[in-house]
């Protein structure tokens, strides 16, 4: 049958593709597109030549393992060429794999390792004596980096034990610990250097140093996972045994290996380690399957390109490259302006992301990105997606770096950027998208939690001019809102509902609402408990605030801020009209035992405590008469220290305050002052 012309073309246009993307990444450690689009290239193109045999060339960057040597290193030739592996992405292909092997073998136990994202490594020794350690490279000639890895700690230099093999290439992979990764990042930022993207990088451009002194100071790890040439040693019959034996020689193994009879485990082994990747310390791409028996290793045999015994279980990807459109800018509920990169829709960290955030000026001039430029964006497990920075020598001619716009997008108003300060802010408190903002805050999660409330919603009706402000949420009505688009009136309905519930929400909830700056759930709760009534805390003194356990001088201030302005009086006077809760129940009575007084004493309680929590302690010592302050001061009479005492422990020292400690406290408790 011949073959379409189509398909000729293709398979050309992907050959190039591939060979252009390896030279990218392993000669000119300058990778234009993710890993994952790079599989994507070389799996169409094997696709391909499987369904047309007759346009598969010798050459074919399908048939080899990938990569070239590169230049600046010395070549080396391994005594056993280095493999790749077939990939599975779903559970269909790792069954589809396991299918191909029960046509060969009866049966099999299977080893799971993670897959490191780092780089391969071959380290030979010789009479038990490092000789070489070389790069992958094309799998048949890796370059020679051994006085490089001769400087990572867990590289061993001579092995251990008493097996030790003439000859042996112990495989392994290379990479950086996550910690280790951003240690070095803020190194290179504090010394003006350009910042590694990813762990796997930074790993890579260790390795290739030309001083080894270099690579001596950069946090490389390794993990041993296979051997190549063996000449000595104990004759072994499993993958569980070869790394057993690895490990007695003195190489580090991955200590979350495991085996298992059946498929179904592993893909469970799969699931687990993919929920877990984030909090191993280093990066893994997806789980390496393979299987133990060495004899039925024999037996399955290579391809041209891979073992038939092991195939790599890819997770999806958490980096791919995308366009970036434009930077715009968003305004949020205090007025801080923050920019956002609006990207060409990319299915990355297992969503469709279309935009990302770029924090603020500094970030986006640190990153280097310009709207036009090619851009690589990650986004891992539930933390917000990121654009990493532009992918190096794609950028287009003549575009210029982006500048943060002088006026709010919404409302004109100036954007300015305070002295000292990394944020700009519209400086229009009446700015339709704070106000928005302001009432999306107030039904969130955290603070009202009025179901069906969100920023969506909000917009339509700010725009429909039925909210002001977070008070007028309590003037809609099923009448008003039916009339508008998009709410039929079921949703007007329930939203009235949940509306309404939201009236009974305890106290320190309306004061998350409110969005006094600094006042969070926690300061809330303490708030709360102390004033019981919104109206005793908006007429209370500064300094009555600043008593109360868990808030400071600054919370304290703004919270007086706060009620000086006619417009947040006015809020709290619209809430209370429509019957929302503004009082907190007396908290679960504290009996103090007979006769134990702590009146006249004032504590102040600083660090982590472990026997009862501050809240608790606060009310014990009030039950008792004392007194609970945030601040030490020469009226203090015990600063209760628990774990971790910030400056409060050192204002008592140098005031010459009493400081206690927990147990103290409980002596106090039960006993009362002593005499
Ligand atoms: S075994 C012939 N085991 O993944 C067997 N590889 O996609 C070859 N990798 O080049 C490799 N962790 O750089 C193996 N536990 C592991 C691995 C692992 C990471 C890398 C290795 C290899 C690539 C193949």
């Amino acid at each position: 049958m011949a073959v379409p012309a189509a398909a000729e073309e293709r398979a050309r246009e992907l050959r190039a593709l591939v060979e252009h993307h390896n030279e990218r990444y392993f000669v000119l450690d300058a990778p234009e597109i993710s890993d994952a689009e790079f599989d994507a290239l070389v799996r169409e193109l094997v696709d391909l030549e499987t369904r047309h045999p007759e346009l598969a060339t010798p050459d074919s960057p399908a048939r080899r393992p990938g990569g070239a040597p590169a230049s600046t290193f010395a070549p080396v030739r391994h005594l056993v060429p280095m493999f790749s592996l077939d990939n599975a992405r779903t559970r269909d292909e790792l069954e589809a794999w396991g299918t191909r092997l029960a046509k060969a073998i009866d049966g099999a136990r299977y080893v799971t390792e993670p897959k490191l994202d780092g780089l391969a490594i071959s380290l030979l020794y010789r009479d038990g004596r490092l000789t070489w350690a070389a790069t992958r490279g094309d799998g048949v000639t890796g370059e020679d980096v051994t006085a490089n890895v001769a400087t990572i700690r867990s590289v061993p230099r001579k092995l251990a034990g008493r097996s030790v093999p003439e000859v042996i290439e112990v495989r392994g992979e290379i990479f950086m610990s996550a910690a280790g990764f951003e240690e070095l990042n803020r190194h290179q930022a504090d010394a003006g250097q350009r910042l590694f993207a990813n762990p796997r990088n930074a790993a890579a451009g260790s390795l290739r140093q030309k001083d080894p002194s270099v690579t001596a100071g950069r946090p490389l790890d390794l993990f041993c996972y296979q051997t190549g040439e063996q000449d000595g040693g104990p004759r072994l019959r499993s993958h569980t045994e070869l790394l057993a034996w690895l490990g007695d020689l003195g190489f580090p193994v991955n200590p979350l290996v495991e085996s298992f009879d059946d498929l179904e485990a592993v893909y469970g082994f799969c699931e687990s380690m993919e929920q877990r990747r984030h909090d191993l310390g280093y990066e893994i791409d997806g789980v390496v399957v393979k299987v133990d028996d060495l004899g039925q290793r024999e037996e399955l045999g290579f391809t041209s390109r891979a073992p038939r015994w092991a195939i790599a279980y890819k997770f999806p990807p958490e980096e791919m490259t995308t366009e970036l459109r434009d930077i715009m800018v968003s305004i949020g509920r205090t007025g801080r302006a923050t920019p956002f990169a609006v990207l060409e829709p990319v299915f990355v960290g297992g969503s469709t992301v279309g935009m990302a955030t770029l924090h603020n000026e500094d970030e986006v001039a640190r990153r280097d990105v310009r709207p036009g430029d090619r851009v690589v964006v990650r986004k891992a497990g539930d933390v917000i997606p990121e654009v990493v920075g532009p992918v190096p020598g794609t950028r287009p001619d003549g575009i210029e770096p982006w500048s943060f716009p002088s006026t709010c997008p919404v409302c004109g108003s100036p954007l300015v950027r305070l002295e000292g300060e990394s944020n700009h802010y519209c400086v229009n408190v009446d700015c339709p998208a704070q106000r928005v903002q302001r009432i999306v805050h107030f039904a969130g999660r955290s603070a009202l939690d009025i179901e069906g409330l969100g920023e969506e919603r909000v917009r339509q009706f700010v725009e429909a001019g039925l909210l002001d402000d977070a008070g007028d949420v309590y003037s809609l009505t099923v009448e008003k809102l039916v009339p508008l688009e998009r709410i039929g009136a079921t949703s007007a309905a329930n939203l009235v509902a949940a509306i309404e519930a939201s009236k009974g929400q305890p106290l320190e909830r309306v004061l998350v609402g409110l969005g006094i700056k600094h006042v969070g759930p926690t300061a809330a709760v303490s708030l709360a408990r102390h004033f019981r009534d919104l109206d005793r805390l908006a007429a209370a003194p500064e300094d009555e605030v600043e008593s109360v356990a868990g808030v400071g001088p600054t919370i304290a201030e703004s919270i007086n801020r706060f009620f000086d302005v006619d417009t947040n009086r006015g809020l709290v006077a619209k809430l209370r009209d429509a019957g929302v809760n503004l009082t907190a129940a007396a908290g679960p009575e504290v009996v103090a035992p007979d006769g134990v007084s702590l009146a006249g004493a004032t504590f102040v309680l600083t660090g982590a405590m472990q026997r009862r929590t501050r809240d608790d302690a606060a009310a014990e010592i009030e039950a008792r008469g004392g007194k609970v302050t945030g601040s030490v001061s020469k009226r203090t009479t015990y600063v209760v220290a628990g774990e971790n005492p910030g400056s409060k422990l050192a204002k008592a020292l140098d005031l010459g305050v009493e400081v206690i400690d927990e147990d103290h406290l409980e002596q106090l408790l039960a006993e009362g002052l002593p005499a």
